[in-house]
């Protein structure tokens, strides 16, 4: 990071062609709007007081990500081109001096690494700026290179107004500009609507720099899939596709095993510890951090989960917002959700659902249970169809299982309720009643037999 450095992220366009009601900087590739991508990229950079996103469409919306994710905006109401978004800032921005690193909002592959060599090109080259370019196998739509006989980029030409001989240039403009502030802040007012889109192109920035006496350093990213911009919903599920396999690459780099990495779908923010092996079709997104020598089955699906180590979650598993600590099994075909616990050596088998639940060490659950707003103490066991009744109409109420319980198989616990440590309750039991501890309950009709009773009603 150089401490010079101010960045703005350009995102207050509509992004028309995405036919949304929505700003196109706040859909999302790999788990993350595509303004959280850009300004990630950012942070490589700047440090966030010095990061600014101009803001327009949906202003509001976009300036939240912006605000949550620390950085300060720039509003732009009037969408009048990039060039024009950029000057919409120069009271916030032209007072900080050092290096303006421009780039658009549309574009969450960029990788941290290209911003940092544009920078380091900058420093380096002691031109007036640095930009990045890319060559690709259709310029249609781009801002195109063109280079003078030195080879040195002399201009920028957008589609619109290039002639059929400029458009057959396949080096184009993606967008990441690094300019001298304060070259930059001087001649800006220089750019004028004249061009065929009457707007104010920030990549006219480029001639005037030149005609001033300027030098711009560019050098070429050689993969060009890194820079293309989004523009419409087909670009974005690649862009999707490329940020998850990118991830997933990563991850197996640093010691995690993808079965069918293809099929499998990780959102960027997503950790996972060495040795943990993910099966085939599972999906981790959001904030879900795994530990280490986990397993997680085929198809499970993950949304901000917190996994301890050596946790095995059997296929089929749905797991949200809770958190499993080290040495737990669940699944297959489990549910776990709003704020569910499990600790240390918890076991939750088949068709069980937690919600709002904590499961003591040791604790065992072992087929289609529901056991919501409860709290369950260690090691006790949860036979099969257990209910807490956690719902009466109006409001939620809790289920207390003490250690070391045994609650019997379809046992109805109707909350608010408690069941001491170490109590029994017999199986099929409704309980509705405090059970003290190493009490037995026994809460349903005792069995009444009526030998002859088949002969006596057919007449046989
Ligand atoms: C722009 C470049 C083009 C480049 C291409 C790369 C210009 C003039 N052209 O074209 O050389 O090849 O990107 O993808 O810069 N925006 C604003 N305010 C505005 C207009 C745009 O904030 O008034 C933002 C948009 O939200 C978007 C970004 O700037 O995030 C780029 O705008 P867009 O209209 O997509 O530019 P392109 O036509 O793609
Ligand atoms: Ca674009």
């Amino acid at each position: 990071m150089l401490d010079d450095v101010a960045v703005v992220i350009l995102a207050a366009g509509q992004g028309t062609r995405m036919k949304s009601r929505m700003a196109k900087v706040l859909h999302r590739a790999g788990g993350r709007t595509l303004l959280e991508h850009a300004i990630a990229a950012a942070r490589r950079v700047a440090p966030p007081q010095r990061i600014f996103v101009v803001v327009g469409h949906q202003a509001e919306a976009v300036g939240e990500v912006a605000r949550r994710a620390g950085v300060g905006t720039i509003q732009q109401t009037e969408q009048l081109g990039t060039g024009h978004a950029v000057m919409c800032g120069e009271e916030q921005l032209a007072a900080l001096g050092g290096r303006l690193v421009i780039f658009y909002g549309d574009c969450p592959m960029i990788r941290p690494e290209t911003l940092e060599h544009v920078v380091t090109l900058h420093a380096e080259s002691g031109a007036t700026g640095a930009m990045a370019t890319i060559i690709v196998p259709d310029p249609t739509g781009y801002g195109r290179i063109i280079r003078n006989p030195a080879g040195d980029v002399a201009a920028i030409v957008e589609h619109k107004a290039a002639s059929a001989e400029q458009r057959k240039v396949c080096e184009i403009n993606p967008g990441v500009y690094s300019f001298d502030a304060t070259a930059f802040w001087q001649h800006v007012h220089e750019l004028r609507p004249d061009n065929p889109a009457r707007e104010y192109y920030l990549t006219d920035m480029v001639e005037i720099l030149i005609r001033a006496g300027g030098r711009l350093a560019a050098f070429t990213v050689p993969d060009h899939t890194e820079l293309v911009g989004i523009n419409n919903r087909v670009e974005l599920a690649e862009a999707d596709g490329v940020l998850r396999a990118r991830k997933s690459r990563e991850l197996m780099l640093d010691g995690v095993t993808i079965e069918q990495p293809d099929t499998v779908s990780i959102d960027v923010d997503v950790q996972v510890g060495q040795d943990t092996v993910i099966g085939p079709f599972v999906q981790l997104r959001g904030r879900t951090a795994v530990g280490e020598n986990c397993h997680i089955g085929a198809c499970c699906i993950l949304e901000n989960a917190r996994l301890g180590n050596n946790v095995e979650v059997n296929a089929f598993c749905v797991i949200s917002d809770s958190a499993l600590d080290s040495d737990v099994k669940v699944g297959p075909y489990a549910r776990m959700r709003l704020g569910a616990h499990l600790e240390e050596g918890a076991r939750v088998g088949n068709f069980v659902e937690l919600k709002k639940s904590r499961m003591g060490k040791g604790a065992k659950a072992m087929h289609l249970a529901y056991l919501g707003d409860a709290t369950i103490g260690a090691k006790a066991n949860i036979g099969a169809g257990t209910i807490t009744c956690n719902y009466d109409g109006h409001h939620k109420h809790q289920t207390i299982i003490g250690a070391g319980a045994f609650v019997g198989s379809n046992s109805t616990l109707v909350a608010p309720v408690e069941i001491g440590s170490g109590a029994y309750i017999g199986a099929a039991s409704v309980i509705n009643l405090t059970v003290p501890a190493d009490t037995l309950a026994l809460g349903r009709a005792r069995q009444v037999n009526k030998p002859g009773w088949k002969n006596r009603v057919t007449g046989d």
